[in-house]
């Protein structure tokens, strides 16, 4: 088991490398899809940039009729207020990745971060904006077709967006895998229970990235327009914790020991991920800790106590950084263990001969993030903004002894 110091000294070497070694840390560390070694383009010039249709300008289809997700926004609502507050919406200003970019000062980690569109790079690894970064992962990002956007259904064409049906838009090897698959979240999902390819008898129906990720919600897609199936452009994953919640089930065994005392052992199922738990980024992981109390209630063993969180950190899930050394210890679809290499799974306390404690389940979405108090009430329903904390995600309690 790492002691939280190592850790923290890895992160802090892990950092001055990225600084040091730039772009080919960076390629090793994020921005390391297959195909990276292509040179990017220099993306969209300015002479080549879209500009607002002035009333009487004749009609330019060669290029889309609006820029940025904000004018997007101005018919598209609903789905424009779930965008902005997305993690595509704020690729470019999320703290962490403008900490770990040198303040997007790394020119390697723009191309995923504010792309130019999909189709211009062919669904292979995007290429970077030159201009309008800001606006991040933008809606023309996924959505621009030379001077149409794409959508799945087709029959609007006299909209002001000049919109086209285009069944890439729902292929979610082409929509998501070319910025999801460097760390094989793409891949994990494929050779799982919920791939459409899973074989029979299936153990889940097929669900994709989208199914999950972008829920349907029947509504207009602009004000005063007819109701449609549309989908939740809030792609809920690591910040969230009802979708956290979702992935995950503890139990815990607890055996007597010969000699007194019992072993406790902890249990994770990835019940609901259609990947492994955690995916993507490599910063993240799921850990498992054990609470006890005697039989007149005193904590004996306090996972948030300095002192005591070593020996009450039972196991470590995660896909570690390259060039560690270390085996992924991720938890695939459907399955339920203790361990997978990294820590016990289980602790020997021959000093727990009765009494209650609980297990816990915590998040981090950085090795940083540190356990203490208030990680039990950490993060709301769909926002963890808090940086460096990290969130019990299930707690579950037991009884052992006589
Ligand atoms: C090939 C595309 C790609 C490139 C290039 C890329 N990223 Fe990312 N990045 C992603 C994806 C996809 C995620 C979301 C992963 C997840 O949520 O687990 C992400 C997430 C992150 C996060 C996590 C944000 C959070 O709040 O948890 C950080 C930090 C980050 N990237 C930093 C960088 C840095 C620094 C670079 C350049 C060295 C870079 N990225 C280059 C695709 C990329
Ligand atoms: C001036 C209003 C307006 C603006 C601005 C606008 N749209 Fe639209 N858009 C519409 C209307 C109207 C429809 C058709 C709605 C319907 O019939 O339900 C539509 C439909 C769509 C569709 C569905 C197409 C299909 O066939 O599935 C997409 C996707 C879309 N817009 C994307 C965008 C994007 C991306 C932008 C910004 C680049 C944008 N729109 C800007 C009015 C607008
Ligand atoms: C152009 C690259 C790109 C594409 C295409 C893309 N993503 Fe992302 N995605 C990212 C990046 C970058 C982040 C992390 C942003 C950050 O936090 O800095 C992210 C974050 C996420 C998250 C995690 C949010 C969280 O809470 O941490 C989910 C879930 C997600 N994307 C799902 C999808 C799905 C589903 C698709 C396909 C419809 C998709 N993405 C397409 C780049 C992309
Ligand atoms: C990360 C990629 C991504 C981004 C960014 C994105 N969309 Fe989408 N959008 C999709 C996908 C994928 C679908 C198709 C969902 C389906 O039908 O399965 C979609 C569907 C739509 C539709 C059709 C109706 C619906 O809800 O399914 C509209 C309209 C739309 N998007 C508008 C927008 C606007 C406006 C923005 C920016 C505010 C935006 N999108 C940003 C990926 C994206
Ligand atoms: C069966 C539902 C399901 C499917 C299918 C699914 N996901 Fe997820 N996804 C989840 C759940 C639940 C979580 C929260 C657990 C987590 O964060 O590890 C999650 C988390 C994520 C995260 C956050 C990373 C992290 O570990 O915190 C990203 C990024 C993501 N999914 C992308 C994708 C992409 C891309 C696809 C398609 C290749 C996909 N997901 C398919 C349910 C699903």
């Amino acid at each position: 088991m790492q002691k939280p110091r190592t850790v923290l000294r890895r992160a802090l070497a892990l950092g001055l490398a990225l600084y040091a070694i730039g772009l080919a840390f960076a390629l090793a560390s994020c921005g390391d899809s297959g195909g990276s070694s292509e040179e990017a383009s220099p993306g969209v010039d300015a002479q080549d940039t879209p500009q607002d249709p002035e009333p009487g300008d004749a009609l330019d289809t060669s290029r889309p009729a609006y820029r940025t997700s904000a004018e997007c926004g101005r018919c598209h609502t609903a789905i424009y207020a779930e965008y902005i507050k997305s993690y595509h919406g704020r690729a470019m200003i999320d703290p962490l990745f403008r900490e770990l970019s040198a303040e997007v000062n790394k020119e390697e980690c723009i191309r995923c971060h504010a792309p130019v569109n999909l189709r211009d790079s062919g669904f292979q690894i995007p290429i970077a904006r030159s201009e309008l970064r800001d606006d991040a992962i933008s809606c023309l990002s996924c959505h621009q077709n030379g001077g149409h956007v794409s959508g799945p259904f087709g029959g609007m064409e006299g909209a002001p967006c000049r919109p086209v049906q285009d069944p890439d838009q729902t292929d979610v090897v082409k929509m998501c895998f070319v910025c999801h698959n460097q760390h094989d979240t793409g891949n994990e999902w494929l050779a799982g229970p919920y791939s459409p390819e899973a074989p029979e008898p299936r153990q889940r129906d097929a669900q994709t990235c989208i199914d999950c990720h972008m829920p349907v919600v029947e509504r207009p897609l602009v004000k005063g327009g007819p109701v449609r199936k549309s989908h939740r452009h809030t792609w809920f994953g690591g910040h969230s914790r009802t979708q956290l919640e979702k992935a995950a089930a503890v139990d815990v065994e607890v055996g007597a020991l010969p000699d007194g005392g019992h072993r406790f052992r902890i249990y994770v199922t990835n019940k609901g991920a259609g990947h492994s738990i955690p995916t993507d980024a490599r910063h993240r992981s799921f850990d498992t800790y054990l609470l006890l109390r005697d039989t007149q209630g005193k904590v004996i063993l306090d996972p948030t106590d300095p002192q005591q969180q070593d020996r009450a950190h039972l196991a470590k899930f995660r896909k570690f950084y390259r060039g560690s050394g270390k085996k992924d210890t991720q938890i695939p679809p459907l399955v339920r263990t203790s361990t997978r290499g990294e820590g016990l799974g289980y602790l020997d306390v021959p000093e727990a001969s009765s009494g209650t404690g609980e297990a816990w389940l915590v998040y981090r979405l950085t090795p940083r993030d540190v356990l203490n108090k208030r990680s039990l009430t950490a993060g709301t329903a769909h926002d963890i903004k808090k940086l460096w904390l990290a969130r019990v995600i299930v707690r579950v309690e037991f009884t052992y002894g006589p």
